[in-house]
């Protein structure tokens, strides 16, 4: 029998019926592998199940001579070199589509909970602050009638545009390339970046991390943005660069923030954690019982294929 490695817990159920095909290992402990057990272990197996926080390089996939599969328990993969991987001939498989409205709908919980300032509502009642009412007591902005800007026109941002259905807004997008079906499918207009940080009240971003979209949102362009304008992030940290974010954040260009991903996960920095018109959460844009189940069960689908000699489902390197 084969023998597969899970480099943390996914569901029981699924866990099982990998042990129908494979000798399994389960990293059950309570933290992630560290570098040096990469190195040491991932040679053992056929096929490895991962997650976004074990970062795989060159130098761990060097040891590995036999194993046929890493199946990434998340959508994003820039956590793997999947070209060096391909170079020796190991298949790397994501979880596309199954997690993409439950993504987008965290987006839209972040922009909402920035607009209406819901998570600095909350502490305040829990503190014991509720008084007297006064007409801009805890007053937000609107969302409907707005301009909302969606950076990457892939599913997870088609996804995150359909929902704007409803609330009357102009949708623009910026996508790498236009794309037709994205544009009939949520009535978005194509811009440039630029154009989209100028006119946006709000931009959410859903590109992957490449070394094209590292940075991507630096002070320059940030700061072009409204002053009322809100900016959600449920892609990747390093997309937007932080520090840079701080700053206009602190310059008081624009509204506020929502982030579920960081440049330094888990790290955040003590700037943000102070802000109130910044809402944290601590990476869980796909973090649904049923999403993380349909996720554990694509990347067991994955490495049963290919371990069996089959195609892979959802490759992303070959
Ligand atoms: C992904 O799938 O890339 C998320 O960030 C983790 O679930």
């Amino acid at each position: 029998m084969k023998k597969i490695l899970i480099t943390d817990l996914i569901p029981e159920s699924v866990i099982k019926k990998l042990e129908e095909h494979f000798i399994v290992d389960v990293n059950r402990s309570n933290k992630s592998l560290s570098k040096i057990e990469m190195l040491t272990s991932f040679k053992n197996y056929d096929g490895i199940l991962s997650m976004f926080t074990n970062t795989i390089d060159k130098e761990i996939l060097d040891t590995l001579d036999h194993t046929e599969i890493i199946a990434n328990y998340a959508v994003g993969h820039n956590n793997i070199d999947s070209e060096f991987a391909k170079s020796k001939n190991i298949i790397v498989t994501n979880t596309p589509d199954v997690l993409s409205d439950t993504t987008a709908e965290t987006a839209w919980a972040l922009l909402y909970s920035v607009a209406r300032r819901i998570v600095e509502a909350d502490k305040f009642l829990r503190d014991g602050k509720w008084g007297k009412f006064t007409y801009d007591f805890m007053a937000g902005q609107d969302i409907y009638n707005k301009t909302l800007g969606v950076i990457g026109a892939g599913r997870i941002g088609k996804k995150f545009a359909e929902k704007a259905k409803g609330y009357n807004m102009r949708i623009l997008y910026y996508n790498r390339n236009r794309d037709i079906d994205f544009e009939q499918d949520t009535q978005a207009e194509y811009v440039s970046l630029e154009e989209l940080m100028v006119q946006s009240d709000f931009v959410s971003v859903h590109v992957p991390l490449t070394e094209a979209t590292r940075h991507m949102l630096d002070y320059e362009l940030m700061s072009k943005m409204k002053s009322n304008a809100i900016i959600v992030n449920t892609a990747r940290g390093p997309v937007i660069k932080e520090e840079d974010l701080i700053r206009i954040l602190q310059e008081k260009k624009i509204y506020g923030a929502g982030l579920d991903v960081f440049e330094f996960e888990p790290h955040v920095p003590e700037e943000l954690l102070k802000m109130d018109n910044v809402v944290l959460l601590p990476h869980i844009g796909s973090s649904s019982m049923e999403t993380r189940t349909a996720m554990a069960e694509l990347a067991a689908n994955n490495l049963i294929a290919v371990l069996n000699g089959e195609s892979p489902i959802t490759p992303v390197n070959v």
